[in-house]
Protein backbone atom coordinates (compact mmCIF):
# COMPACT_ATOMS: atom_id res chain seq x y z
CA UNK A 1 0.00 0.00 0.00
CA UNK A 2 1.27 3.03 -1.01
CA UNK A 3 2.04 5.63 1.78
CA UNK A 4 -0.28 8.49 1.92
CA UNK A 5 0.54 12.27 2.42
CA UNK A 6 -0.02 15.83 1.64
CA UNK A 7 0.94 17.97 -1.22
CA UNK A 8 0.58 21.19 -2.74
CA UNK A 9 0.31 20.78 -6.34
CA UNK A 10 0.10 24.31 -8.49
CA UNK A 11 -3.19 24.16 -9.72
CA UNK A 12 -2.14 26.00 -12.74
CA UNK A 13 0.96 24.49 -14.25
CA UNK A 14 1.15 20.98 -11.97
CA UNK A 15 4.27 21.96 -10.31
CA UNK A 16 4.39 20.25 -7.16
CA UNK A 17 5.35 22.01 -3.28
CA UNK A 18 5.74 20.15 -0.38
CA UNK A 19 4.36 23.56 1.77
CA UNK A 20 1.66 25.84 1.19
CA UNK A 21 2.53 29.34 -0.05
CA UNK A 22 0.81 32.24 -1.88
CA UNK A 23 2.67 32.46 -5.21
CA UNK A 24 3.77 29.16 -7.30
CA UNK A 25 7.85 29.30 -7.49
CA UNK A 26 7.30 27.61 -10.88
CA UNK A 27 4.78 29.91 -13.20
CA UNK A 28 4.53 32.92 -10.70
CA UNK A 29 0.75 32.60 -10.59
CA UNK A 30 -1.09 33.79 -7.31
CA UNK A 31 -3.26 31.35 -5.15
CA UNK A 32 -3.11 28.32 -7.56
CA UNK A 33 -1.96 25.83 -4.66
CA UNK A 34 -4.30 23.67 -3.60
CA UNK A 35 -3.42 20.83 -1.01
CA UNK A 36 -4.13 17.46 -2.15
CA UNK A 37 -3.78 13.98 -0.53
CA UNK A 38 -2.10 11.86 -2.88
CA UNK A 39 0.17 9.04 -2.71
CA UNK A 40 3.49 8.33 -2.60
CA UNK A 41 3.66 7.15 -6.20
CA UNK A 42 2.35 10.61 -8.10
CA UNK A 43 -1.08 10.28 -10.28
CA UNK A 44 -1.95 7.17 -8.58
CA UNK A 45 0.64 5.35 -10.99
CA UNK A 46 1.71 1.20 -10.11
CA UNK A 47 4.83 0.44 -10.09
CA UNK A 48 5.20 -2.41 -12.23
CA UNK A 49 5.57 -5.77 -9.51
CA UNK A 50 9.55 -7.05 -9.53
CA UNK A 51 10.71 -3.51 -11.59
CA UNK A 52 11.42 -5.41 -14.22
CA UNK A 53 9.13 -6.55 -17.86
CA UNK A 54 8.38 -9.30 -18.58
CA UNK A 55 10.65 -10.68 -21.16
CA UNK A 56 13.47 -8.51 -19.64
CA UNK A 57 14.93 -7.49 -22.50
CA UNK A 58 14.84 -4.40 -24.47
CA UNK A 59 15.07 -4.14 -28.42
CA UNK A 60 17.12 -1.56 -30.06
CA UNK A 61 16.87 -0.80 -33.53
CA UNK A 62 18.38 1.62 -36.47
CA UNK A 63 16.80 4.43 -37.36
CA UNK A 64 16.28 4.19 -41.20
CA UNK A 65 14.03 1.66 -40.67
CA UNK A 66 10.49 1.28 -42.62
CA UNK A 67 7.37 2.83 -40.75
CA UNK A 68 4.75 3.88 -42.60
CA UNK A 69 3.18 6.95 -41.52
CA UNK A 70 0.45 7.33 -39.62
CA UNK A 71 -3.21 6.57 -41.31
CA UNK A 72 -5.46 9.24 -40.68
CA UNK A 73 -8.91 9.86 -40.41
CA UNK A 74 -9.80 12.83 -42.37
CA UNK A 75 -12.38 14.68 -40.66
CA UNK A 76 -13.32 16.81 -44.35
CA UNK A 77 -13.27 19.28 -43.00
CA UNK A 78 -10.52 21.18 -44.67
CA UNK A 79 -9.77 23.89 -41.97
CA UNK A 80 -9.62 20.79 -39.05
CA UNK A 81 -7.76 18.45 -41.38
CA UNK A 82 -5.46 21.37 -42.09
CA UNK A 83 -5.00 22.29 -38.06
CA UNK A 84 -4.50 18.49 -36.94
CA UNK A 85 -1.75 17.95 -39.85
CA UNK A 86 -3.71 15.85 -42.39
CA UNK A 87 -6.48 13.86 -40.06
CA UNK A 88 -7.03 12.21 -37.14
CA UNK A 89 -4.55 9.91 -35.86
CA UNK A 90 -5.80 6.60 -34.59
CA UNK A 91 -4.81 5.44 -31.34
CA UNK A 92 -3.49 8.96 -30.23
CA UNK A 93 -4.97 11.45 -27.52
CA UNK A 94 -5.40 15.46 -28.55
CA UNK A 95 -5.88 18.10 -25.76
CA UNK A 96 -8.37 20.98 -26.88
CA UNK A 97 -8.19 23.84 -24.46
CA UNK A 98 -10.03 27.17 -24.68
CA UNK A 99 -12.19 29.34 -22.64
CA UNK A 100 -15.38 28.49 -21.25
CA UNK A 101 -17.93 29.48 -23.76
CA UNK A 102 -15.67 29.48 -27.15
CA UNK A 103 -17.07 26.49 -28.78
CA UNK A 104 -15.40 23.79 -27.94
CA UNK A 105 -18.39 21.84 -27.25
CA UNK A 106 -19.95 22.74 -30.19
CA UNK A 107 -16.94 21.83 -32.63
CA UNK A 108 -16.87 18.34 -31.12
CA UNK A 109 -20.21 17.71 -31.64
CA UNK A 110 -19.90 18.76 -34.82
CA UNK A 111 -17.16 16.40 -35.51
CA UNK A 112 -18.66 13.26 -33.80
CA UNK A 113 -21.49 13.46 -35.94
CA UNK A 114 -19.51 14.14 -38.99
CA UNK A 115 -17.60 11.03 -38.84
CA UNK A 116 -20.60 9.56 -37.00
CA UNK A 117 -22.42 9.85 -40.81
CA UNK A 118 -19.50 8.50 -42.25
CA UNK A 119 -19.68 5.26 -40.52
CA UNK A 120 -16.78 5.59 -37.88
CA UNK A 121 -17.67 4.50 -34.17
CA UNK A 122 -18.57 7.73 -32.40
CA UNK A 123 -18.95 8.10 -28.96
CA UNK A 124 -19.68 11.86 -26.45
CA UNK A 125 -19.24 11.45 -23.15
CA UNK A 126 -19.76 14.49 -21.63
CA UNK A 127 -19.49 15.28 -17.65
CA UNK A 128 -20.93 18.61 -17.89
CA UNK A 129 -24.34 18.78 -19.26
CA UNK A 130 -27.15 16.93 -19.22
CA UNK A 131 -28.44 14.68 -21.80
CA UNK A 132 -31.13 16.91 -22.72
CA UNK A 133 -28.66 19.79 -22.76
CA UNK A 134 -26.80 18.04 -25.33
CA UNK A 135 -29.52 16.80 -27.55
CA UNK A 136 -31.12 20.23 -27.85
CA UNK A 137 -27.71 21.55 -28.89
CA UNK A 138 -27.81 18.64 -31.50
CA UNK A 139 -30.88 20.08 -32.59
CA UNK A 140 -29.91 23.56 -33.24
CA UNK A 141 -26.34 22.16 -35.04
CA UNK A 142 -28.61 19.97 -36.99
CA UNK A 143 -27.07 16.79 -36.29
CA UNK A 144 -29.14 14.75 -34.38
CA UNK A 145 -29.93 12.26 -36.82
CA UNK A 146 -26.26 11.14 -36.43
CA UNK A 147 -25.75 7.98 -34.79
CA UNK A 148 -23.07 9.56 -32.15
CA UNK A 149 -23.28 7.73 -28.77
CA UNK A 150 -23.95 10.16 -26.26
CA UNK A 151 -23.23 9.52 -22.42
CA UNK A 152 -23.22 11.73 -19.30
CA UNK A 153 -20.89 10.55 -17.03
CA UNK A 154 -18.05 11.55 -14.57
CA UNK A 155 -16.78 8.24 -12.60
CA UNK A 156 -13.84 7.03 -15.13
CA UNK A 157 -14.09 3.73 -13.72
CA UNK A 158 -17.26 3.29 -15.45
CA UNK A 159 -16.51 5.50 -18.80
CA UNK A 160 -13.59 2.96 -19.05
CA UNK A 161 -15.73 -0.14 -18.80
CA UNK A 162 -18.21 1.32 -21.22
CA UNK A 163 -15.62 2.26 -23.29
CA UNK A 164 -14.11 -1.02 -23.50
CA UNK A 165 -17.30 -2.85 -24.73
CA UNK A 166 -18.19 0.19 -26.72
CA UNK A 167 -15.16 -0.31 -29.16
CA UNK A 168 -15.26 2.84 -30.48
CA UNK A 169 -13.34 4.70 -33.54
CA UNK A 170 -13.47 8.10 -32.02
CA UNK A 171 -13.92 9.55 -28.30
CA UNK A 172 -14.50 12.76 -27.04
CA UNK A 173 -14.28 13.78 -23.03
CA UNK A 174 -16.03 16.92 -22.13
CA UNK A 175 -14.32 18.00 -20.45
CA UNK A 176 -11.24 15.78 -18.63
CA UNK A 177 -11.94 18.48 -15.84
CA UNK A 178 -15.25 16.57 -14.67
CA UNK A 179 -13.86 13.12 -14.60
CA UNK A 180 -12.73 11.68 -11.59
CA UNK A 181 -11.38 8.27 -10.47
CA UNK A 182 -11.90 7.02 -7.26
CA UNK A 183 -8.60 5.24 -6.44
CA UNK A 184 -7.66 8.86 -5.23
CA UNK A 185 -8.80 10.67 -2.53
CA UNK A 186 -8.21 14.54 -4.16
CA UNK A 187 -11.26 16.39 -5.22
CA UNK A 188 -12.21 16.24 -8.80
CA UNK A 189 -10.91 19.16 -11.08
CA UNK A 190 -7.63 18.83 -8.84
CA UNK A 191 -4.16 18.17 -10.73
CA UNK A 192 -3.89 14.53 -9.62
CA UNK A 193 -6.97 13.53 -10.49
CA UNK A 194 -6.58 15.62 -13.62
CA UNK A 195 -3.67 13.62 -13.80
CA UNK A 196 -4.70 10.18 -13.20
CA UNK A 197 -7.89 10.12 -15.46
CA UNK A 198 -5.66 12.23 -18.96
CA UNK A 199 -3.21 8.81 -18.37
CA UNK A 200 -5.59 6.27 -17.99
CA UNK A 201 -7.81 7.36 -21.24
CA UNK A 202 -4.96 7.83 -23.22
CA UNK A 203 -3.44 4.35 -22.35
CA UNK A 204 -6.76 3.30 -23.10
CA UNK A 205 -6.36 4.78 -26.79
CA UNK A 206 -3.53 3.90 -27.31
CA UNK A 207 -3.95 0.23 -26.86
CA UNK A 208 -7.23 0.38 -28.18
CA UNK A 209 -6.86 1.76 -31.27
CA UNK A 210 -8.78 5.39 -30.55
CA UNK A 211 -8.67 8.45 -31.46
CA UNK A 212 -9.60 10.59 -27.96
CA UNK A 213 -9.76 13.94 -27.90
CA UNK A 214 -9.86 15.61 -24.58
CA UNK A 215 -11.72 19.27 -23.79
CA UNK A 216 -9.91 21.44 -21.15
CA UNK A 217 -10.84 24.48 -19.79
CA UNK A 218 -8.74 26.85 -19.70
CA UNK A 219 -9.00 28.33 -16.34
CA UNK A 220 -7.22 31.63 -14.74
CA UNK A 221 -8.67 31.69 -10.95
CA UNK A 222 -6.88 28.39 -10.16
CA UNK A 223 -9.79 26.48 -8.74
CA UNK A 224 -9.46 23.32 -10.73
CA UNK A 225 -6.63 22.45 -13.04
CA UNK A 226 -6.04 23.15 -16.44
CA UNK A 227 -5.03 22.20 -19.52
CA UNK A 228 -1.34 22.47 -19.25
CA UNK A 229 -1.13 20.28 -16.09
CA UNK A 230 -1.83 17.17 -18.96
CA UNK A 231 -0.21 18.72 -22.43
CA UNK A 232 3.25 16.58 -21.81
CA UNK A 233 1.11 13.81 -21.38
CA UNK A 234 -1.29 13.89 -24.86
CA UNK A 235 0.33 13.33 -28.53
CA UNK A 236 -1.44 16.61 -29.47
CA UNK A 237 -2.40 20.03 -28.00
CA UNK A 238 -4.82 22.62 -29.62
CA UNK A 239 -5.79 25.89 -27.89
CA UNK A 240 -9.22 27.50 -29.16
CA UNK A 241 -9.58 30.70 -29.38
CA UNK A 242 -11.22 33.84 -30.61
CA UNK A 243 -12.70 37.04 -28.84
CA UNK A 244 -16.03 37.73 -27.45
CA UNK A 245 -16.99 40.09 -29.85
CA UNK A 246 -16.02 38.51 -33.18
CA UNK A 247 -17.60 35.44 -34.56
CA UNK A 248 -14.37 33.86 -35.60
CA UNK A 249 -12.51 31.00 -34.03
CA UNK A 250 -9.03 29.97 -33.98
CA UNK A 251 -8.07 26.44 -33.49
CA UNK A 252 -3.98 26.75 -33.27
CA UNK A 253 -2.37 23.53 -32.26
CA UNK A 254 1.00 24.19 -30.19
CA UNK A 255 1.76 20.55 -29.29
CA UNK A 256 1.71 17.97 -32.86
CA UNK A 257 3.91 14.50 -32.43
CA UNK A 258 2.18 13.98 -36.21
CA UNK A 259 2.49 17.18 -38.00
CA UNK A 260 3.49 20.97 -38.35
CA UNK A 261 2.25 23.28 -35.44
CA UNK A 262 2.40 26.58 -37.49
CA UNK A 263 -0.95 25.51 -38.93
CA UNK A 264 -4.25 27.28 -37.94
CA UNK A 265 -8.14 26.32 -38.33
CA UNK A 266 -10.08 28.79 -38.90
CA UNK A 267 -13.76 28.94 -38.36
CA UNK A 268 -16.76 31.15 -37.87
CA UNK A 269 -19.65 30.38 -35.94
CA UNK A 270 -23.04 31.05 -35.80
CA UNK A 271 -26.11 29.71 -34.51
CA UNK A 272 -25.94 26.56 -36.51
CA UNK A 273 -22.54 26.08 -34.80
CA UNK A 274 -19.21 26.42 -36.63
CA UNK A 275 -18.14 26.73 -40.23
CA UNK A 276 -15.06 26.95 -41.95
CA UNK A 277 -14.77 30.36 -42.18
CA UNK A 278 -15.23 31.18 -46.81
CA UNK A 279 -12.61 33.59 -46.94
CA UNK A 280 -10.34 32.81 -44.20
CA UNK A 281 -7.04 35.60 -45.43
CA UNK A 282 -9.50 38.47 -46.19
CA UNK A 283 -11.26 38.01 -42.39
CA UNK A 284 -9.65 40.55 -40.76
CA UNK A 285 -9.50 43.33 -43.34
CA UNK A 286 -11.90 46.72 -42.66
CA UNK A 287 -14.35 47.28 -45.09
CA UNK A 288 -14.44 50.68 -44.82
CA UNK A 289 -11.83 53.41 -47.26
CA UNK A 290 -9.72 55.36 -44.98
CA UNK A 291 -8.52 58.51 -46.50
CA UNK A 292 -7.73 60.20 -43.79
CA UNK A 293 -4.75 57.84 -43.46
CA UNK A 294 -4.27 55.59 -40.32
CA UNK A 295 -4.43 52.48 -41.93
CA UNK A 296 -2.21 49.58 -43.72
CA UNK A 297 -2.66 46.15 -45.33
CA UNK A 298 -0.02 43.87 -43.71
CA UNK A 299 0.30 40.70 -45.61
CA UNK A 300 1.20 37.62 -42.44
CA UNK A 301 1.80 33.98 -43.10
CA UNK A 302 -0.34 31.41 -40.63
CA UNK A 303 1.63 28.24 -41.50
CA UNK A 304 1.23 27.67 -45.15
CA UNK A 305 -1.17 30.09 -45.34
CA UNK A 306 -1.30 33.48 -46.07
CA UNK A 307 -4.11 35.99 -43.97
CA UNK A 308 -4.07 39.44 -44.23
CA UNK A 309 -5.10 41.78 -42.02
CA UNK A 310 -5.62 45.37 -41.47
CA UNK A 311 -3.39 47.33 -38.98
CA UNK A 312 -5.20 50.83 -37.14
CA UNK A 313 -3.31 53.37 -36.37
CA UNK A 314 -4.07 56.83 -34.26
CA UNK A 315 -1.75 59.26 -33.42
CA UNK A 316 -3.20 62.36 -31.66
CA UNK A 317 -1.96 65.38 -29.49
CA UNK A 318 -1.35 64.20 -26.19
CA UNK A 319 -3.24 65.68 -23.40
CA UNK A 320 -1.19 64.51 -20.12
CA UNK A 321 2.33 64.87 -19.42
CA UNK A 322 2.82 61.08 -20.25
CA UNK A 323 1.47 60.09 -23.67
CA UNK A 324 -1.16 57.26 -23.77
CA UNK A 325 0.29 54.24 -25.80
CA UNK A 326 -2.51 51.48 -26.05
CA UNK A 327 -2.49 48.33 -28.24
CA UNK A 328 -4.35 45.55 -29.53
CA UNK A 329 -3.36 42.80 -31.33
CA UNK A 330 0.30 43.22 -31.48
CA UNK A 331 3.39 43.57 -29.24
CA UNK A 332 3.80 46.87 -26.95
CA UNK A 333 7.53 46.23 -26.85
CA UNK A 334 8.31 45.99 -30.89
CA UNK A 335 5.74 49.28 -30.63
CA UNK A 336 7.90 51.52 -28.18
CA UNK A 337 11.45 49.92 -30.67
CA UNK A 338 9.66 50.86 -34.09
CA UNK A 339 8.52 54.81 -32.27
CA UNK A 340 12.42 54.65 -31.11
CA UNK A 341 13.21 53.96 -34.49
CA UNK A 342 10.98 56.36 -36.73
CA UNK A 343 12.40 59.07 -34.29
CA UNK A 344 15.87 58.23 -33.90
CA UNK A 345 16.46 57.35 -37.99
CA UNK A 346 13.41 58.56 -39.91
CA UNK A 347 12.96 62.16 -37.83
CA UNK A 348 9.46 61.28 -36.78
CA UNK A 349 8.97 62.10 -33.59
CA UNK A 350 6.17 60.42 -31.83
CA UNK A 351 7.55 59.89 -28.40
CA UNK A 352 5.15 63.20 -27.14
CA UNK A 353 2.06 62.28 -29.01
CA UNK A 354 -1.11 59.88 -27.90
CA UNK A 355 -0.64 56.56 -30.04
CA UNK A 356 -2.92 53.88 -30.42
CA UNK A 357 -2.96 50.98 -32.26
CA UNK A 358 -5.42 47.94 -33.10
CA UNK A 359 -5.46 45.36 -35.14
CA UNK A 360 -8.85 44.81 -37.21
CA UNK A 361 -11.18 41.72 -36.18
CA UNK A 362 -9.42 41.18 -33.44
CA UNK A 363 -6.52 38.92 -35.08
CA UNK A 364 -3.05 39.27 -33.12
CA UNK A 365 0.45 39.81 -34.92
CA UNK A 366 2.59 37.81 -33.75
CA UNK A 367 5.57 38.02 -36.86
CA UNK A 368 8.19 40.59 -36.54
CA UNK A 369 7.36 41.18 -40.52
CA UNK A 370 4.22 43.03 -39.16
CA UNK A 371 6.76 46.23 -38.13
CA UNK A 372 6.45 47.55 -42.06
CA UNK A 373 2.74 47.46 -42.01
CA UNK A 374 2.31 49.03 -38.18
CA UNK A 375 4.82 52.10 -39.58
CA UNK A 376 2.89 52.85 -42.85
CA UNK A 377 -0.55 53.09 -40.07
CA UNK A 378 1.38 54.97 -37.74
CA UNK A 379 3.11 57.23 -40.27
CA UNK A 380 -0.06 57.87 -42.66
CA UNK A 381 -2.00 58.59 -39.28
CA UNK A 382 0.65 60.97 -37.96
CA UNK A 383 0.38 62.64 -41.77
CA UNK A 384 -3.01 63.03 -42.15
CA UNK A 385 -2.64 61.47 -45.65
CA UNK A 386 -4.60 58.78 -46.88
CA UNK A 387 -1.37 56.83 -48.01
CA UNK A 388 -0.78 54.52 -50.97
CA UNK A 389 -4.23 53.21 -52.20
CA UNK A 390 -5.03 49.71 -52.65
CA UNK A 391 -1.17 48.39 -50.79
CA UNK A 392 -0.12 45.45 -48.70
CA UNK A 393 2.86 45.92 -46.21
CA UNK A 394 5.51 43.51 -44.84
CA UNK A 395 9.23 43.51 -43.26
CA UNK A 396 11.09 43.27 -40.39
CA UNK A 397 12.38 46.91 -38.91
CA UNK A 398 15.93 46.20 -37.42
CA UNK A 399 17.15 48.85 -34.83
CA UNK A 400 19.73 50.20 -37.53
CA UNK A 401 16.34 51.29 -39.26
CA UNK A 402 17.11 48.71 -41.92
CA UNK A 403 14.14 46.96 -43.56
CA UNK A 404 15.13 42.80 -43.29
CA UNK A 405 13.58 40.32 -45.58
CA UNK A 406 11.38 38.09 -44.17
CA UNK A 407 10.18 34.54 -45.33
CA UNK A 408 7.64 33.21 -47.90
CA UNK A 409 7.02 36.93 -49.63
CA UNK A 410 6.00 34.53 -52.74
CA UNK A 411 3.00 33.16 -51.18
CA UNK A 412 2.19 36.71 -49.63
CA UNK A 413 2.50 38.48 -52.69
CA UNK A 414 0.31 36.36 -54.32
CA UNK A 415 -2.26 36.31 -52.34
CA UNK A 416 -2.43 40.13 -52.03
CA UNK A 417 -3.27 39.88 -55.91
CA UNK A 418 -5.83 37.63 -55.22
CA UNK A 419 -7.64 39.48 -53.16
CA UNK A 420 -7.52 42.70 -55.40
CA UNK A 421 -4.48 44.71 -53.71
CA UNK A 422 -2.22 47.02 -56.75
CA UNK A 423 0.50 47.78 -54.60
CA UNK A 424 3.27 46.15 -52.21
CA UNK A 425 5.56 47.82 -50.32
CA UNK A 426 8.33 44.79 -49.22
CA UNK A 427 11.89 44.60 -48.12
CA UNK A 428 14.53 45.19 -51.04
CA UNK A 429 15.67 41.89 -52.51
CA UNK A 430 12.37 40.00 -52.44
CA UNK A 431 12.00 41.12 -55.56
CA UNK A 432 9.20 38.95 -57.37
CA UNK A 433 7.08 39.41 -60.28
CA UNK A 434 3.46 39.19 -59.78
CA UNK A 435 1.01 39.79 -62.38
CA UNK A 436 -1.13 42.69 -61.48
CA UNK A 437 1.18 43.54 -58.68
CA UNK A 438 3.58 47.08 -58.39
CA UNK A 439 6.38 45.94 -56.22
CA UNK A 440 8.39 48.70 -53.90
CA UNK A 441 11.40 47.07 -52.82
CA UNK A 442 12.17 49.08 -49.62
CA UNK A 443 16.02 49.68 -48.18
CA UNK A 444 15.39 51.52 -44.96
CA UNK A 445 12.43 53.03 -43.12
CA UNK A 446 13.53 55.94 -44.32
CA UNK A 447 12.69 55.19 -47.92
CA UNK A 448 9.00 54.32 -46.62
CA UNK A 449 8.81 57.33 -44.75
CA UNK A 450 9.83 59.99 -47.83
CA UNK A 451 7.20 57.11 -50.21
CA UNK A 452 3.99 57.62 -48.32
CA UNK A 453 4.61 60.23 -45.69
CA UNK A 454 6.96 62.88 -46.26
CA UNK A 455 5.06 65.61 -44.22
CA UNK A 456 5.21 63.56 -40.99
CA UNK A 457 9.09 63.79 -41.12
CA UNK A 458 10.79 67.47 -39.51
N1 LIG B 1 -29.20 28.65 -28.68
C1 LIG B 1 -28.05 29.20 -29.08
N2 LIG B 1 -28.04 29.95 -30.19
C2 LIG B 1 -26.88 30.53 -30.62
N3 LIG B 1 -25.73 30.38 -29.98
C3 LIG B 1 -25.67 29.63 -28.88
C4 LIG B 1 -26.82 29.00 -28.37
N4 LIG B 1 -26.45 28.32 -27.24
C5 LIG B 1 -25.12 28.52 -27.09
N5 LIG B 1 -24.67 29.30 -28.05
C6 LIG B 1 -23.28 29.79 -28.23
O1 LIG B 1 -22.36 28.74 -28.37
C7 LIG B 1 -21.16 29.13 -27.74
C8 LIG B 1 -20.27 27.96 -27.51
O2 LIG B 1 -20.76 27.12 -26.51
P1 LIG B 1 -20.00 25.76 -26.13
O3 LIG B 1 -19.73 24.99 -27.38
O4 LIG B 1 -20.81 25.11 -25.08
O5 LIG B 1 -18.61 26.30 -25.54
P2 LIG B 1 -17.56 25.52 -24.62
O6 LIG B 1 -17.82 24.06 -24.73
O7 LIG B 1 -16.22 25.95 -25.20
O8 LIG B 1 -17.70 26.04 -23.23
C9 LIG B 1 -21.64 29.88 -26.50
O9 LIG B 1 -20.72 30.86 -26.10
C10 LIG B 1 -22.87 30.56 -27.00
O10 LIG B 1 -22.56 31.88 -27.40
MG1 LIG C 1 -18.52 22.81 -23.23
ZN1 LIG D 1 2.47 27.05 -11.04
Amino acid sequence: MAKTSATFPCQACGAVHSKWSGRCDACGEWNTLAEEASTSVPGGLKAPKGGKSKSGKVEFTALNGQQEAPPRIVMGVDELDRAFGGGLVPASATLIGGDPGIGKSTLLLQVAARLARNGLKCVYVSGEEATAQIQERARRLKVADSPVQLATETDLRKVLTALKKAKPDFVVIDSIQTMWSDNLEAAPGSVSQVRACCQELTRWAKTSGAALILVGHVTKDGQIAGPRVVEHMVDTVFYFEGERGHQFRILRAVKNRFGPTDEIGIFEMSQYGLAPAKEPSALFLSSENSDTGGAAVFAAMEGSRPVLAEVQALVAPSAYGTPRRSIVGWDSNRLAMLLAVLETRCNVALGGRDVYLSVAGGYRISEPAGDLAAAAALLTSAAGSSGPSKAIFFGEVALSGAIRPVARTEQRLKEAARLGFEQAFVPDGSSTAIKGLTITPLKRLSDLVELIAPEAAQ
